[in-house]
């Protein structure tokens, strides 16, 4: 299958990876040739974990890059795909946008999936003369480790799309979980919540963030605290998501903590700023 990202982030080249691993022919769209070229240089370093694990051979990451190609213009980009997967920026003024060039430029019978983690997919497939075959296919970071695929419908989204996806899912190793367009689907509905409360902890002075965290790893066998996995998913993308939770579902509940929007305010974006709730190198 051909199969087009568009976005060359941290979700978009994991979603290149696993499907490059698979044997699809890859084409990765980014309007910036610098992240492309720094996406590949990822992929390729997390496919060296894997042959540093033997779970891969040297063959198998040259034979995984070599089906990936890069793009910078976006028509040309989707104009042989089977599929496409959008990855860019959580926001839906720009995804309507996209969806709506990516609609005319790619084959009519192509399958137009966002990793969207909260926008609604009816809206997204709204931009398009194809909503039937317009769905979520909500990815987890690190892409290449974690199995599940969110796999949301939107209210026109076709069964005949929906098993596609479902399927391709299943040959990527992954686990579709069927859900139905809500903000924030079942994923982030439940994780935001946690993450927002874990910092008006912080912002209360309750406990500091290492204290929250060692909580919730060794309380409740997480694998990293909330505010840990809050700067591993972005600081600003979680804002984003609790601002469409809060919105759209209208509860006090969903509310971003102050302190949550003041860091991302100041830049502080988490691992990839190199500040969060802790620093990195
Ligand atoms: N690519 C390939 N392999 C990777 C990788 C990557 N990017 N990152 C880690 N790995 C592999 C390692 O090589 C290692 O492999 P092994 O099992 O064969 O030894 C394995 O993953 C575990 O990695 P490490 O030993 O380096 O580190 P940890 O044991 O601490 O695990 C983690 C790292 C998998 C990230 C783990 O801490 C974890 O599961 N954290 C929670 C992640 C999570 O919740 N993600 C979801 C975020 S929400 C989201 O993405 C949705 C969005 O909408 C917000």
């Amino acid at each position: 299958m051909n199969v087009t990202v568009i976005g060359a982030g941290t979700m978009g080249n994991g979603i290149a990876h696993v499907f490059a691993q698979s044997g699809h022919a890859v084409t990765l769209v980014d309007l910036d040739q610098s992240r492309l070229d720094a996406a590949l240089g990822t992929i390729d370093a997390n496919l060296g974990r894997q042959v540093k694990k033997e779970r891969i051979t040297a063959e198998q990451q040259e034979a995984t890059l070599g089906r990936i190609a890069t793009q910078t213009d976006l028509a040309r980009g989707v104009s042989e795909a089977d599929l496409v997967v959008e990855a860019a920026t959580e926001d839906a003024t720009l995804k309507a946008k996209i969806f709506e060039q990516m609609d005319d430029a790619a084959p009519e019978a192509a399958i137009l999936a966002s990793n969207t983690s909260s926008i609604s997919i009816t809206q997204i497939a709204a931009a398009t003369r194809r909503p039937d075959q317009v769905i979520g296919m909500h990815f987890f970071n690190p892409v290449p480790v974690m199995t599940l695929v969110e796999v949301v419908r939107g209210l026109a989204t076709s069964d005949a799309t929906y098993e596609t996806v479902r399927q391709l899912s299943e040959d990527l190793g992954k686990v579709p979980v069927e859900v139905n367009d809500a903000a924030g689907f079942v994923s982030n509905r439940v994780l935001m919540p946690m993450v927002n409360e874990a910092v008006f902890c912080v912002h209360e002075g309750v406990a500091t963030a290492e204290a929250v965290d060692t909580v919730m790893k060794l309380g409740m066998a997480h694998p990293m605290g909330p505010l840990t996995l809050a700067d591993f998913i972005g600081l600003d993308v979680c804002l984003a998501i609790l601002e469409v939770l809060h919105r759209e579902l209208g509860e006090d509940k969903y509310r971003p903590c102050p302190l949550l929007r003041k860091m991302v305010a100041a830049g502080y974006l988490g691992r990839k700023s190199g500040q969060g709730f802790y620093t990195y190198d």
